[in-house]
């Protein structure tokens, strides 16, 4: 099986880039990470990035001599899709058009809730009884596009900001892990 070649984009800590490199390492696994771009030099995520020997590039993308060159190397290198995994930036339409229908993102709520940011707070304020996080394509429309896939978790009485985080991120990495094997049974169906 051919493995397609694709990138992910963040800006922290890469918990899920380190996440989907191990299930690409899988023998059947649709696709390979062959770059990361990031638009934060100091992102912790480049460690994992290095630690895999995975290429790296910091790019900010709203300069648009960054863009044309990041456009470029995707291509040189044949990247096919794009993961967005804690990418803090919001993407041009002119790049999200380029990329149309191959850029994916990870959100931490069961979208169409909670777009946007502080999703923890938001859903413990509104005392809702289940969360989660959803596998979505990216539109021009802030986390908004397709949804690939959801898992959810139960918020307890007890739960705040922190274990929160901490159980939607333990489903986060199976999330995206599985959206993809779907993307792509999808697409060869
Ligand atoms: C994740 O919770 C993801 O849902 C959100 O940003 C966070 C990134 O975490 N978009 P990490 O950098 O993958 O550890």
């Amino acid at each position: 099986m051919v493995k397609k070649k694709s990138c992910v984009f963040i800006s922290g800590a890469g918990t899920n880039l380190r996440a989907l490199i191990r299930s690409s390492r899988e023998y059947n696994y649709p696709i390979n990470i062959n770059l990361v771009i990031s638009d934060n030099k100091n992102a912790l995520g480049l460690k994992i990035a290095k630690k895999y020997n995975i290429d790296y590039k910091i790019f900010d993308l709203k300069k648009n001599n960054q863009l044309e060159i990041a456009l470029r190397v995707l291509k040189k290198k044949k990247i096919s899709l794009i993961c967005l995994a804690g990418y803090m930036k919001i993407l041009s339409k002119k790049f999200i058009k380029r990329f149309n229908k191959r850029i994916i993102n990870i959100h931490p709520s069961l979208l169409p809730k909670y777009k946007g940011l502080d999703t923890f707070k938001k859903v413990l304020i509104n005392k809702e009884k289940l969360t989660g996080c959803s596998v979505h394509f990216v539109s021009e429309k802030l986390d908004s596009g397709k949804i690939i896939l959801q898992k959810k978790i139960y918020v307890e009485d007890n739960d705040d900001i922190n274990s929160l985080k901490t159980k939607v991120q333990s489903k986060e990495y199976t999330a995206y892990s599985e959206a993809i094997v779907k993307l792509y049974s999808n697409i060869s169906s």
